[in-house]
This record gives structure tokens, C-alpha cells and sequence, in this order.
């Protein structure tokens, strides 16, 4: 096929601005309406749902706008083919002939899957992030893909909530560091870098507080919990040069975000400073009607429109049709469309597709299929990977002093759990699973033998992912779990070692994924009672995107690690950790409760006027997590030294430095994540009593001591108030502990004078 460009006919003597704004004046409403106008192609859904299904004449619906002119942008386009089959149709139709942008969910991978967004902020490791996000970046942008819908910055405080596992959990220091790590991974060092894509953090903004973190429900956020809590991830990731921000779906306070001028405009624009442009989540914009917010689809579209959205996520129809009518009648400010516009013609320029809009189809499997790219996925499982627990040392096993392990559990042997969530690209034969690494760990060193001991544990509804047919695997009809559970039994009683891996179904979190319980699904408890009672040692590996009630595995099983869903070479990662090749560094992103009956739980609670019973305020409970944030072991142990700050008091725009000795006191090297918590003792506001304001990875050899140093400035001692209704910084006492996760102990202080 001869790839016209589109060059020949747009204004390729203009400069940047120059050629956008020639093409915005001398463009129909019609026109502009199209470049705002994003819609899904489900070429590959669509085949698998009924001919006679309203899915499966999307395509022709997509191709028809597209020869109108009528799209400005196209996403779930995973093929380079076809995306150049599909943006010769967009040039052609466009009177202007101007290419359309490729958006997807790239958001742990595209064909190399990382660790999912939870698990790669559970590494407390920015350059491992922004390396991961590279790679993705690069494959996407391999077969033609532009834009990417991550990264996901919902703060999450409440793990019943399924997209927990997309973010980067609680905090939201942590949350911005990872964020901003995020952005540039896929956009490099600014917009339209060669191998890179447009980030599009999402989902903006408080979509983590979802009411019984039920996916969806409204959201009722205070100010101080909107900007102290939930905002900070979206400021870190604008400030990184996020060139597209996704509206959210649920209603921020009585208003649905994706109509909510106060969210998209006073905030997102007058606050943060962000000029980047803004795309509504899937059918976001129509769905103000749904909400019943907007009287009918037109009402919906010029809200949205006139909120500050820019460009609108479509199924089938697009609400954003009745514009054209809408500006015609008035509706719309004419102005508003224009700057709408203007940001879709700039950030197409940015990326050069004007000039080269279609990508290399000969080149992309061989970038795809990179070796380096899945080296950087076994790092990244490495360093995500938290040791909850290792009594006595446990871990990491003796590969040379076993001759049978057994890799018990529904998920031991699973690649489509393994890794995750939100994948579509990915290559499930080369996908590494648990049993598979333990199997290739061991090879010629002792006999590893594989049982699956239980049902595979299913969801009461479907995923809303089935329409793919890429659930989680399901189990033969005939299944015998009887059989299968004392095959399971003798398996572990005729091994050195039991392996049993559990957790949840990578279906059974993420979106429309919620839960109402944080029990282990299924029988896998029941698995696990039956294998430690063979008396045969045991070690638990968890696979989950969430902290699940694990109270009995922590009394019972001496050794636990969470492995997350890990990715292409996951297994690979999990048996250099658990046989010592390497040493767990990751550390939790979230409070990992003991129940669900205690959440939400977070680490930054404030004093109350009962502090010493903090353990006690359920009765039935103790109220102390199982784990804290920032909680993680490792194969060596470290001891703080007494913080130091450099001077005290400071004034009120002062910065303290404090420093910090940490000794390995074990006998083998190691990486510890010191943090750095601040609490005010008084002030405008009750404040956090662990806010963490800054966190360092250091390598520590065996019996060595290094020192850290942090600086604490203004910026960190600044909220925003309900009593002043403002940004505000106290004169006050602070108190700074450092330490390996929330309940550090190593305690300094200082003071802050007018
Ligand atoms: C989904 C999600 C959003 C995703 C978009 C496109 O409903 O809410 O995170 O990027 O639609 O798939």
C-alpha cells in the first residue's frame, strides 16, 4: 500500500504553532468535533463476541467515522497493520488529512509485563519504575501506539476497593515519587521522544475513596483528605510534564468529575498549572446522563465540553456528536471548542505525526521481542517482592541441602495470573510462572514435584474482562477436589520442602473488581491447614494485588512472601529470592490489615485524645495492622543509630537536615529503604502521626554502617487546613523518626520558630 502522509496536504511550511493554528482556521465545527472524538476498535473483541452482538459492528462503526473525518483519536489498536490500515483510513477522511492518535492501557507492559503498578511501587524504587515504563513505552510505541492511559495515581486506602492493584497505594509521598518515576519512563525527557509515549495519568481525581470501596461509587472527600491525601500524585505527575490527564468516572462530592468545572478547571488547570489536555475515562462524558447529572447526551456533551474536558473516550456512539449542533445553537463557547482543538493539533505535532504517521511494521516484533526488555521484568519482580514474614531465618532455602520440593496451589502453576491484570499483548507461553522458575532453579539439583491441591477459586460475577476470553484458567468439569486435595497431601509429605502459593485470581482484582472480603478465595486456606499438617516445613508465597486475611498464615507458617503478580519472568524472580540468588528489598505500599473489618486502615492516622489505646479501639481485635506501611524483611537485619538534625529551632521557611546511621548487623550484604516519617505536636491542624516525607535505598554491607541524610523543608511541613480553609505552615515541635516501615522507633526532633 502506498502510505500517502499526510504532509503533502497539510501546511508542512509552517512551524510548530504556525501549522496548528492555520489548521484550526481553516477547519469545519464538524472537523474539530472529530479531533475530539476518541473511540475504541474492537477488531480483536469483536471476533470473539456474537456476529448478531452490538460489539461486533463496532468496527464498521469505527471505520465509517473515520472515513467521515469524524475521529480524532482511536484506542485497543494493537497490531502495527493494522494501526496503519486504520490511520491511512483517518488521513484519507480527514478534509485536512490529519492523523489520528493512538491511545491504550499500557500500564504494566505492553508484550514484556511488569510486576502489576502496586507490586512496582511496593520496590520504593523510582529508577527501576521509570526503567520498567521505558521499556513499555518503547514496545508500545513499536507497534504504533502514542499514548499511553497510565499511570493510575488513585491514592487507595481501602484494599476491598479491586484497582488498588493499578496504583501505587496509601501515601501520597510515595504515590508522587512513583508517579512522577512513571511519566517519564513513558514520555523520556520531553513530549515526542523518539521510543517513547504520551503519559495520561489518570483517574482524576479521588477515584480511590469510592464509598465501601465499592469500583465506581461516589466519592465523598473532605478538602484537607482532596489536597493533603488524594492531589499529591496528580500535582507530582504534571509537575513531571504529563502531557493528558483521564477524567474520572464517579461523582467527586455530589459531582461527577467528568463534569466538574471546579475539578477540571479551577484544579487541574488553575492549581496544578496543567496544559496538557484532557480525555474523559471510556463513555465518561455520555455517562453524565447515566448519573443523571446531564438532562440527555447533548446536555452531557457541551458539560463536559464547557467542565474542561477536551477529548471524549467512546464505545459505540459519541455524546460529543451533539456539538456540532451545540455550538451552532450557542452552547458552546466557540473559544472553549478551539482550545480543545488546538491542544489535540499540538500534542499530534509534538509527537511528529504529521510528518511520519505511520509506524515500521518489519521492526516492531524484533524491539518486542528484546531479551533486555524481559531482564528488566525479572529485576523488577526482584525488587518488588516483600518478605512479610521469616521466622528464624527460614528463608532463603538451601537449594543444595533438598531433594524434593513440592509448589502447591491454584496459582503456583498459572501464567494468565501470573501476570495480572490489564495485559493484552503479552505472550503467555513465554510467561515464567512460579513452578516454572522453582522447576529450572532446581534443575539437576533436586526433583520438584507441582500439585494445584484445590479448585481454582472463582468470582460470583464475571469479570468484565471475559468479553476478551482471557479470564484466569478455569478447572476441567469432573474436577476432583477430594482427589485433589490428598494428592496435594502427599505431595508435600513426600517433599523437604513445601511451596505453596495462594492468593487471588488475577480476575478477582482491578477494575469492576471489588471485593467484600479479604479472605483467601476458595479452599485455599483449607489447602494450606491440610499441607502444614503433614509437618513437612513450609513457606507461603502470596500472588495478590491487595493484603488479604492472612492471621492464620502468620501464626502458622514461618516464612511469607508476596510476590504480587510478577510478570513475563516472575517465576524466575520468585525462586532466585526464595533460594537466596537474591535478597527481597520491597517494602508495602499500604497498611496490611488483619481483617477487612478493620479498613479502611492507613498509616497517617491522627493522635486522638486516646493515643496509648491506639492498639485497642475494637474490642473483638486488636487494632494495630498485621503489617505496617513501609513494612518488609530482608535476608540481613539493620540497626538505626539516634537521628541527628543539623540545627534547631529553624524559621518557619527553614529546612532541617537530619542524619542517620544504619548498621548491618547480619551477615550478608543488603539494600534497606530507610524512611523518614515528620509529625507536628501542634498547629492550625491535628496532624498525620507518621506522614512520610522522604525515603533512601541503601546498600549496606554485611557489618558496615552507612549514613543517611535526609532534608526536611517547608514544603513538607505544608497542608492545607479545614480551620483556615488554606495552605498553611505552623511554628511548631516536630517530631522525625527514621526506620524500616511506618513503626520506626529511631526518634529525633526539632522546632520551627516564627
Ligand atoms: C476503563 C478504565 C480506564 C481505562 C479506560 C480505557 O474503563 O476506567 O482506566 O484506561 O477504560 O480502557
Amino acid at each position: 500500500m502506498t502510505e500517502s502522509t499526510p504532509q503533502e496536504h497539510a501546511h508542512a511550511s509552517a512551524g510548530p504553532s504556525e501549522r496548528v493554528e492555520r489548521l484550526l482556521a481553516a477547519m469545519s465545527v464538524e472537523e474539530k468535533v472529530g479531533q475530539l472524538t476518541q473511540l475504541f476498535y474492537f477488531g480483536g473483541p469483536a471476533s470473539v463476541a456474537g456476529a448478531d452482538s452490538e460489539i461486533a459492528q463496532q468496527p464498521r462503526m469505527v471505520e465509517g467515522a473515520l472515513a467521515r473525518g469524524a475521529v480524532g483519536s482511536l484506542l485497543f489498536v494493537t497490531d502495527p497493520a493494522e494501526n496503519n490500515r486504520l490511520q491511512q483510513l483517518a488521513i484519507d477522511g480527514s478534509a485536512h488529512r490529519i492523523p489520528v492518535i493512538f491511545g491504550f492501557d499500557v500500564i504494566h507492559g505492553f508484550r514484556t509485563i511488569f510486576p502489576v503498578p502496586i507490586a512496582l511501587a511496593a520496590s520504593w524504587n523510582p529508577d527501576l519504575i521509570t526503567q520498567a515504563q521505558s521499556v513499555a513505552a518503547r514496545e508500545a510505541r513499536a507497534v504504533g501506539i502514542h499514548w499511553a492511559f497510565a499511570p493510575m495515581v488513585d491514592i487507595a486506602r481501602d484494599p476491598r476497593w479491586g484497582r488498588i492493584v493499578e496504583g501505587a497505594g496509601e501515601d501520597p509521598y510515595l504515590g508522587a515519587v512513583v508517579a512522577a518515576a512513571q511519566v517519564r519512563g513513558f514520555q523520556g525527557d520531553h513530549i515526542g521522544a523518539p521510543d517513547h509515549i504520551l503519559a495520561g495519568p489518570k483517574h482524576f481525581a479521588g477515584y480511590g475513596a469510592a464509598l465501601g470501596g465499592r469500583d465506581y461509587d461516589e466519592v465523598d472527600l473532605s478538602d484537607q483528605e482532596f489536597w493533603n491525601t488524594y492531589l499529591p500524585p496528580f500535582r507530582a505527575a504534571v509537575e513531571a510534564g504529563a502531557a493528558n490527564i483521564m477524567s474520572a468516572y464517579m461523582d467527586l462530592n455530589g459531582v461527577p468529575a467528568t463534569g466538574n468545572a471546579w475539578l477540571l478547571t479551577d484544579v487541574l488547570r488553575d492549581a496544578l498549572g496543567f496544559d496538557g489536555f484532557v480525555v474523559t475515562d471510556a463513555n465518561a462524558a455520555k455517562d453524565l446522563e447515566t448519573h443523571h447529572f446531564a438532562a440527555d447526551p447533548a446536555d452531557a456533551a457541551v458539560r463536559a465540553i464547557t467542565a474542561g474536558v477536551d477529548m471524549e473516550m467512546a464505545i459505540f456512539e459519541p455524546a460529543f456528536a451533539h456539538l456540532v449542533d451545540a455550538v451552532a445553537a450557542g452552547r458552546v463557547d466557540t473559544a472553549r471548542l478551539d482550545e480543545a482543538v488546538r491542544r489535540i493539533l499540538t500534542v499530534k505535532e509534538q509527537l511528529g505525526l504529521f510528518d511520519d504517521p505511520f509506524v515500521d511494521v518489519d521492526t516492531a516484533e524484533q524491539v518486542l521481542t528484546d531479551p533486555a526488555h524481559r531482564a528488566v521484568a525479572r529485576a523488577a519482580a526482584e525488587g518488588a517482592a516483600v518478605l512479610l514474614r521469616n521466622d528464624n531465618g527460614v528463608l532463603p532455602l538451601h537449594a543444595e541441602s533438598v531433594n524434593t520440593v513440592a509448589v502447591i496451589g491454584p496459582l503456583a502453576d498459572s501464567a494468565r495470573d501470573t501476570i495480572g491484570p490489564w495485559v493484552f499483548a503479552y505472550d503467555g507461553d513465554e510467561t515464567v510462572t512460579i513452578a516454572d522458575g522453582i522447576r529450572a532453579r532446581l534443575q539437576g539439583i533436586a526433583e520438584v514435584t507441582v500439585a494445584q491441591g484445590v479448585p481454582r477459586p472463582t468470582r460470583t460475577f464475571p469479570s468484565m474482562f471475559d468479553m476478551w476470553g482471557d479470564g484466569s484458567p478455569k478447572d476441567p468439569s469432573g474436577f476432583d477436589a477430594d482427589s485433589a486435595l490428598q494428592h496435594a497431601v502427599d505431595t508435600a509429605t513426600q517433599a523437604d520442602f513445601a511451596i505453596v502459593v495462594i492468593g487471588e485470581q488475577q480476575d478477582m482484582i482491578g477494575e469492576s473488581a471489588s471485593r467484600s472480603d479479604l479472605s483467601l478465595p476458595g479452599d485455599q486456606l483449607r489447602l494450606l491447614e491440610a499441607v502444614v499438617a503433614t509437618g513437612t516445613p513450609v513457606v507461603v508465597v502470596l500472588m495478590s494485588g491487595r493484603p488479604l486475611d492472612i492471621r492464620w498464615v502468620a501464626e502458622h507458617v514461618p516464612a511469607i512472601l508476596q510476590a504480587w503478580y510478577p510478570g513475563t519472568r516472575g517465576g524466575e524472580a520468585v525462586a532466585r529470592l526464595l533460594f537466596g540468588d537474591t535478597a527481597p528489598t520491597g517494602k508495602l505500599p499500604f497498611t496490611w490489615p488483619r481483617n477487612v473489618g478493620q479498613v479502611p486502615m492507613h498509616h497517617a492516622v491522627t493522635r486522638s485524645h486516646a493515643p496509648n489505646d491506639q492498639g485497642r479501639r475494637y474490642w473483638d481485635v486488636a487494632s494495630t495492622p498485621l503489617y505496617p506501611f513501609g513494612h518488609g524483611l530482608t535476608y540481613t537485619h539493620f540497626e538505626y543509630g539516634t537521628p541527628r538534625v543539623d540545627h534547631s529551632p529553624i524559621p518557619l521557611d527553614g529546612a532541617v537536615t537530619v542524619t542517620v546511621d544504619i548498621t548491618n548487623v547480619g551477615d550478608r550484604d543488603g539494600t534497606e529503604t530507610a524512611q523518614l516519617y515528620l509529625h507536628q505536636r501542634f498547629g492550625t491542624s491535628s496532624r498525620p502521626l507518621r506522614q512520610l516525607v522522604g525515603f533512601q535505598r541503601v546498600q549496606i554491607a554485611a557489618g558496615a554502617t552507612e549514613t543517611v541524610t535526609f532534608t526536611i523543608g517547608a514544603e513538607a511541613r505544608r497542608y492545607w487546613s479545614a480551620a483556615t480553609r488554606d495552605w498553611v505552615t505552623d511554628a511548631s515541635q516536630f517530631d522525625v523518626w527514621v526506620g524500616g516501615s511506618a513503626d520506626a522507633t529511631a526518634h529525633t526532633e526539632f522546632t520551627v520558630e516564627r
